[in-house]
């Protein structure tokens, strides 16, 4: 079997970290590896499948040695510069962030919901946002059968989601809860312990944040529903880890609820969680170090002819990023 060699750019940060572990779990037939990150962290030292490791700055030289594949989570910018440099070397890139999602000839990837669509990649492959990511696991079988006709999201999104000064900023809330010292705040704008912020990326004109944006574009690229009406409300919460959601969604079709859960029981990639009575149902304390998307509360909305609510929760550093990047790769091996 052939042997492939991996870069990892941003293997410092929150996702970099996760995609490390992710990739020694999976055992992938990757035989060389390469990290990298900011002149910052150059020189780092870090141990991997056993083995140790130097952090090496990310340089427009860096992909001169050649690569099969590179997963970049070091920011939209620094994807824009690298990223394009990458592919033409032959390198696959699976990008992290934003910069290339909307683009037409770049395939917006979930294994899950439209894998026939990685082939059609120049180079670079983009992973979606991580609140659209578990969404569209769980919206994708139900838009198969009952055919969407409008969605509503709400989202609870945990402070890992901005990267380790986002954590910082939770950390250093509780902290100074106990301690009563002064802080500051690292990445948000407002203190995030004891608080939920409605402003998730850079606002804009419309009146939305980014975040917003990203889910409602998103969602209908990977579900091949430009028309489709999504609209969204995304929020900061004081959680550490996983983002929760909660999903209205209007179907064109009758649906019978028992089948309606039963199709998402047999869906790729999800965990059902629902029984109210016993009070079971997903939380983020129980989706963190799981690929799957964990979907609850699933129950007729009975204020339309046909629609439900769900709450749906995956690990956002796992299932949002880390691990469907890999999950990418993954698929791109095992077709080769
Ligand atoms: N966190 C999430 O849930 C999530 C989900 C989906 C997508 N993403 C995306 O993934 C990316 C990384 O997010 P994160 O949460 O891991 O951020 P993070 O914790 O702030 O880490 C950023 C990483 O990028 C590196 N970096 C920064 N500037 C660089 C440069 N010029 N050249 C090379 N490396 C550079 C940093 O290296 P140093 O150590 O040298 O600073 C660090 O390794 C972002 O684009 C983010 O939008 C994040």
């Amino acid at each position: 079997m052939k042997e492939y060699k991996l870069a990892l750019v941003g293997a410092t940060g929150v996702v970099g970290i996760t995609a490390r572990k992710v990739l020694e779990e999976k055992k992938l037939p990757i035989s060389e590896y390469v990290f990298f990150a900011s002149k910052k962290s150059a020189g780092t030292k870090i141990e991997f499948m056993g083995k140790m490791y130097t952090v090496r700055e990310l340089t427009v030289n860096s992909f001169d040695e050649g690569f099969d594949f590179a997963i970049f989570s070091a920011g939209g910018e620094t994807s824009k510069k690298f990223s394009p440099i990458a592919a033409s070397k032959g390198c696959v890139v699976v990008d992290n962030s934003s910069a290339f999602r909307m683009d037409e000839d770049v395939p917006l990837i979930v294994p899950e919901v439209n894998p026939e669509e990685i082939k059609n990649n120049n180079g670079i492959i983009a992973n979606p946002n991580c609140s659209t990511i578990q969404a569209v696991v769980a919206l994708k079988p139900l838009d198969d059968k009952y055919k969407i006709k409008r969605i509503v999201y709400s989202t609870y999104q945990a402070v890992s989601g901005a990267g380790k000064n986002g954590i910082e900023d939770l950390k250093n809330g509780v902290e100074t809860y106990i301690s009563n010292n002064e802080y500051e705040l690292q990445k948000f704008p407002y203190p995030i312990f004891s608080n939920c912020l409605p402003h998730i990326d850079v606002p804009l004109e419309n009146g939305y944040t980014k975040e917003e944006e990203k889910m409602i574009n998103e969602t209908r690229k990977i579900l091949k529903r430009p028309d489709l009406p999504v609209t969204a409300t995304t929020v900061r919460v004081p959680v550490f880890n996983s983002h929760s959601e909660s999903i209205n969604v209007e179907f064109e079709k009758e649906f019978e609820i028992k089948e309606l859960v039963e199709t998402l029981k047999k869906a790729p990639g999800i965990t059902i969680q629902d029984n109210l009575q016993e009070s079971i149902y997903p939380m983020a304390i129980n989706s963190n170090g799981y690929d799957d998307v964990f979907v609850g509360r699933i129950r007729r909305d009975y204020s339309v002819k046909s629609g439900i609510n769900m709450w749906v929760v995956a690990d956002n550093i796992r299932k949002g990023a880390a691990s469907n990047a890999v999950q990418i790769i993954e698929k791109i091996i095992c077709s080769n």
